[in-house]
């Protein structure tokens, strides 16, 4: 196991390269199993999940060729209709394989992914939309079986207690693509990446209408063919190191993002008193004065995003005054909280809030990451400290940031890698 030592207090210059999105690649990597044909995927970030998707489609019996940030996914053989434990257990979004399975082979096991620290994370939404598709579904021995003699189109409505739900759109949409007759997909997630998993499976030859808002209309083809596509660029990373821009009091450029995705964020912080300039595909942050504190709340996209809640109250707990930070997507994600107040933060949970006293500085300390974007605020926070922050169990950083230490290291920061 390594730790993250990083000596902060510093401000950073330069340029970031963003990566490809995490959360469009999983889903674009398991659509790959609707066809026999081979798929090129371009821009897939070198990830712990990404890698973690290969080896689930290598044991689903497809082929996959990985060079720097291509892969190529084809069929060798017969496809194998079981996703197992140790695989879907170590990251929930191997789960998005249930749909293109069911369609293709008319049946699949795929083990239930169980919850994690973020909160208990049940798949209900996926079933029921399955169900609607006249998919059969039992539950046995932690597995979930799913038998369809013929898939059939419905009107399904996908809105849950806590909004639309993203990989149950994703897999209910890879599921329908191959039924017959029309989907509708009522209350379907919004998100950027819904919408590139969309394009993809339309240029394997689906019919899709209304990728990216809350009706998605799907007529099911028979079959579908390869395809080659570039993933988008990662709005979470893109988020993350505009948050750390602003706490370190840094001007950094960042290429390759796409600003229109981050509106939620960037409206916040220009309410606080930040300066953007973003064209197309870059965004510069430069703060030199003190912000205002701002308080937020999560909602699906084009909402707050959950997967930015933590960072953001990284940044809020050093802006003196009070803010409050409310998740309504995962209502008990902040185990972060004890983590910031050891390095002075002060801030206390209430329910779905936590609300943040911003001090004028925070000391470095050791810390644990608990998840993955828990970690990244630990980083913004070690980063903006005075001090030294040791930040242990960083396995979870690299299963969504691509060569963090790196990019980091190139903007001036100081951050080393040890063996625990
Ligand atoms: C995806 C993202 C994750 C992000 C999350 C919310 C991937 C691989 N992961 O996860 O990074 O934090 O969206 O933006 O894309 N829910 C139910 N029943 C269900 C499914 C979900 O009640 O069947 C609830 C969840 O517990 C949560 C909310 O709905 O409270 C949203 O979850 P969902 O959008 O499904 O998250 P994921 O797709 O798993």
């Amino acid at each position: 196991m390594y730790k993250l030592i990083i000596e902060g207090g510093k401000s950073l210059k330069g340029e970031v390269k963003i990566s490809g999105a995490k959360n469009s690649a999983l889903p674009i990597m398991a659509a790959t199993l609707l066809t026999d044909a081979p798929c090129v995927i371009r821009n897939v970030p070198k990830l712990r999940d990404t890698q973690t998707m290969v080896k689930l489609l290598q044991s689903l019996g497809k082929t996959v060729e990985a060079r720097n940030n291509v892969i190529k996914i084809f069929s060798n053989g017969p496809l194998k209709d079981t996703a197992g434990y140790d695989l879907v257990s170590t990251m929930r979004g191997s789960f998005c394989v249930l749909g293109p399975l069911v369609a293709k082979l008319r049946r699949a096991k795929v083990s239930l992914p169980g919850g994690c620290v973020i909160g208990v994370r049940p798949v209900d939404l996926h079933l029921k939309g399955l169900k609607a598709l006249n998919v059969k579904i039992e539950i046995e021995n932690g597995y979930v079986f799913a038998k369809a003699k013929n898939l059939r189109g419905a009107q399904i409505y996908l809105g849950g207690v806590f909004g639309s739900s993203v990989l149950a759109t994703a897999n209910i949409m890879m599921a329908a693509v191959m039924a017959q007759g029309k989907t509708i997909i009522e209350s379907a997630a919004c998100e950027p990446e819904i919408e590139d998993l969309a394009n993809f499976l339309i240029k394997m030859g689906a019919k899709i209408k209304g990728q990216g808002t809350p009706r998605i209309t799907i007529t099911g083809v028979k079959k579908l063919h390869g395809a080659d596509h570039r993933i988008i660029p990662d709005r979470i990373e893109a988020g993350t190191f505009i948050l750390l821009a602003v706490a370190t009091r840094s001007d950094i450029i960042i290429k390759g993002a796409c600003s229109s995705h981050l509106l939620a964020l960037i409206d916040t912080l220009q309410g606080a008193g930040v300066k953007f300039n973003c064209t197309d595909d870059v965004i510069r942050v430069k703060t030199k004065r003190s912000i205002a504190p701002v308080s937020i709340t999560t909602y699906p996209y084009p909402g707050f995003p959950t997967d930015l809640q933590a960072q953001f109250m990284a940044l809020m707990a050093l802006t003196p005054g009070i803010s409050v930070v409310t998740d309504k997507v995962y209502p008990d994600r902040f185990i972060h909280i004890a983590e910031l107040n050891r390095m002075g933060a002060n801030i206390r949970r209430e329910g779905i809030n936590g609300i943040i006293q911003g001090v004028k500085r925070i000391y470095g300390a050791p810390v644990m990451a608990s998840d993955l974007r828990a970690s990244a605020a630990l980083v913004i926070a070690g980063l903006a400290a005075k001090g030294k922050t040791e930040i242990h169990r960083i396995y979870h950083l690299e299963r969504g940031y691509e060569n963090l230490e790196k990019k980091l290291t190139l903007l001036g920061a100081k951050i080393t890698r040890k063996r625990e």
